[in-house]
């Protein structure tokens, strides 16, 4: 089974079919780079053009960064706020003439790697952060995902924790990994607080860079790097696609 699988970020939108049997890219990604300002008609061309690009018909799953409630956006933190109160699924269907699922851009990466990753199998409460120009979060109990949890945006000394521990401000301000760790597991330490995780991973740019943070982590949860790298969000979004589609196909006696 192949899914198309769009991944829109803060600052490139990617995309392409995936097979759904191993969790891989079918045909090699392409990317093109997010549109400034990231407002709604150029974002959803965008995503037009690499549809059509692998001249694909059919469902479409998408990511998007933010909070997405039934097609629609509530937030909009690393992107053009006329998103907010946009229905994300009605613009980019409108403009690829096909039939589109989006969810959070995080949560379709733990989808992807609950399934085919390092999160497969896992039961208890897992809680997969990705780090990059924010901090996306997801949460599954026994394998289940509660959506649009936001972790990104608890508070740590009196800021948004994506403020003082996502890979763009360790890059803006130049923090060692030491001192970067240190802020992250400020920011674990409420996390296990609140949920007392069995595992935390760690997804994003940084994942392939565990080893270089690592040594410097706390918790008393384990923590894990994601194993599908960049392409967990399409994958994720093809995945959430295709359930979504096999939820409202009639069983079949
Ligand atoms: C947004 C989240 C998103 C995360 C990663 C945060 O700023 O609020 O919805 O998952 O960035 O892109």
């Amino acid at each position: 089974m192949t899914m198309m699988g769009i991944d829109i970020g803060g600052s490139g939108i990617k995309g392409a079919p995936v097979d759904l049997e191993h969790g891989q890219l079918a045909i090699d990604r392409h990317r093109i780079p997010t549109p400034q300002p990231s407002k709604p008609d150029a974002v959803a061309s965008v995503v037009a053009e690499i549809v059509q690009h692998f001249e694909w018909q059919g469902p479409i799953g998408c990511t998007f960064p933010a909070v997405i409630k039934d097609g629609v956006a509530r937030t909009a933190a690393n992107v053009h706020k006329t998103w907010i109160g946009t229905n994300v699924r009605e613009i980019v269907q409108a403009k690829t003439g096909q039939p589109v699922l989006v969810l959070n851009d995080a949560d379709a990466a733990a989808l992807a790697e609950m399934r085919y990753g390092i999160g497969k199998d896992r039961q208890g409460t897992v809680i997969l952060l990705t780090f990059g120009t924010g901090i996306g979060s997801a949460i599954f109990v026994d394998g289940t995902l509660v959506p649009n949890t936001e972790f990104g945006h608890l508070q740590v000394r009196g800021k948004d924790a994506e403020h003082r521990a996502s890979d763009r401000v360790r890059d803006d301000k130049d923090l060692s990994w030491k001192k970067w760790a240190r802020r992250v597991n400020e920011f674990l330490c409420h996390l296990e607080v609140l949920f007392t995780p069995d595992l935390f991973i760690f997804g994003g740019g940084i994942s392939k860079k565990f080893d270089k943070y690592a040594s410097y982590l706390e918790a008393q949860a384990e923590i894990l790097p994601a194993q599908l790298l960049n392409e967990a969000g399409i994958v994720g979004a093809a995945l959430a696609a295709d359930q979504a589609l096999s939820r409202s196909r009639p069983e079949v006696a």
